[in-house]
């Protein structure tokens, strides 16, 4: 059969290539650019080097944004209250990307490198079947005669050396990463101690707060709908989708913003140690949750806060993308956010985000009305009532505690 591999240009998915072939299969590779950084001539090189047949590269970047970052921005998504879900994020177009291609080129199976106790295998194959139900895949850490064979970097280095695959002469890295336009992530190797500090050397997509600038940098961003259309910093001003995060990214890394290290549960029910940057969705992130203070009702941020941003920081996390679940949700979050629109200024210091004042047009807010030196057009009277409906059950409460000497 012919089979599409998710390529990576590493050792681990150019050990699965020459596998597969030695399995029987025809294999063409696929790689997807979601704005990582990558030398993708060297990984078509080398794929063809190892046997693929064809080698395809997807840029998904404007579909990533405007498809799976732009309602996560929207909803605030967040994993476990500090994981702002940029791996989860990319799954979902990568694998479309591959069906796609897969359908176009009859391939009927595809392949990946996850491992069996992560959360991509199920992300990237729950994606397949919801978008390709009778597709077939082939997950070889997850099948024994692979997994027993290549257990440990040795068994893979050897096996590259026979299949004469390229293994770059830097040493590998002590730990995985996964990256793309939102994001970095690192998890394994040395890190799977969770009280080992990562050393100062892994921190790729931002400055260390010790050696971001002294002097403070001002920026605006603006929103429409909840979505960022414009961010000015000094001179310069970005509009376009893609553009605005890549700027944001640059003053996040230049400001040492975006770092964490934390301790997950993955979806399968283990604990994993992960560190991740992301640069300029903390900043995003932060811009967004306080325009909503100005501009957002009460009881639609509260539903929104307990059932869209919790549902669908679940969704993506879990890898329940192409579900019916997630059009419901998807299709509320625009809902909530059509008076979230105006300016939120902000001040990049030394690995903070400090908001320095929002302003809009929508007028949910009334200068007047919230003063604390005049009235406007409040009945402070009106007050003493709803505070003497709103104690009557405090109160017997208080009374009943009072009864049973619990006061
Ligand atoms: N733990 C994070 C997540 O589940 C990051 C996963 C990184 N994936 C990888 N293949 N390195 O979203
Ligand atoms: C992997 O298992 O391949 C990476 C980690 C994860 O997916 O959670």
């Amino acid at each position: 059969g012919r089979v599409l591999l998710a390529y990576s240009g590493g050792l681990d998915t150019s050990c699965i290539l020459a596998w597969l072939i030695e399995e029987g299969y025809e294999v063409y590779a696929f790689m997807a650019d979601v704005g990582q950084e990558e030398d993708f001539e060297a990984a078509r090189k080398k794929a063809l080097a190892v046997g693929a047949k064809k080698f395809f590269l997807e840029d998904l970047k404007r579909e990533f944004v405007t498809e799976l970052i732009y309602p996560a921005v929207q909803a605030n998504a967040i994993y476990e209250n500090v994981y702002l879900l940029g791996t989860s994020l990319a799954r979902p177009v990568i694998a479309r990307g591959m069906i796609a291609v897969a359908d176009k080129e009859g391939c009927d199976f595809v392949s990946h490198g996850c491992t069996g106790k992560g959360n991509d295998q199920v992300r990237f194959e729950l994606a397949f079947y919801g978008l390709k139900p009778d597709i077939k895949v082939v997950a070889p850490w997850r099948i024994p005669e692979f997994y027993h064979r290549f257990a440990g970097r040795q068994a893979l280095l050897a096996y590259a050396a026979e299949k004469q695959i390229p293994v770059q002469q830097t040493a590998a890295k002590p730990w995985s990463t996964d990256e793309n336009l939102f994001h970095i992530s690192y998890e394994a190797g040395i890190l799977e101690d969770p009280d080992t500090t990562p050393p100062v050397d892994m921190w790729k997509l931002t400055a260390a707060v010790e050696d971001a600038p002294t002097t403070p940098e001002r920026i605006s961003i603006e929103f429409t709908a909840g979505l960022p259309v414009k961010v000015t910093a000094g001179t310069d001003t970005y509009t376009d989708g893609v553009e605005i995060f890549l700027a944001l990214n640059a003053l996040g890394r230049k400001h040492g913003i975006g770092r964490i290290d934390i301790v997950e549960n993955r979806f399968i029910g283990v604990k994993s140690r992960g560190c991740y940057e992301s640069p300029g969705a903390t900043i995003l992130r932060a811009a967004h949750v306080d325009l909503e203070g100005l501009t957002l009702d009460r009881n639609v941020r509260a539903l929104r806060d307990q059932f869209l941003t919790v549902e669908l920081s679940r969704i993506l996390y879990n890898g329940h993308f192409f579900t019916p679940e997630r059009e419901f949700v998807t299709s509320a979050i625009p809902a909530s956010q059509r008076t979230v629109n105006g300016v939120v200024r902000l001040k990049l210091y030394k690995g903070n985000v400090v908001v320095e004042g929002r302003s809009s047009a929508e007028g949910l807010y009334d200068e007047k009305e919230s003063s604390m030196d005049e009235l406007g057009g409040f009945e402070p009277t009106d007050t003493t009532g709803f505070i003497q409906i709103e104690s009557i059950r405090i109160k017997k409460w208080a009374e009943a505690n009072i009864r049973r000497g619990q006061a």
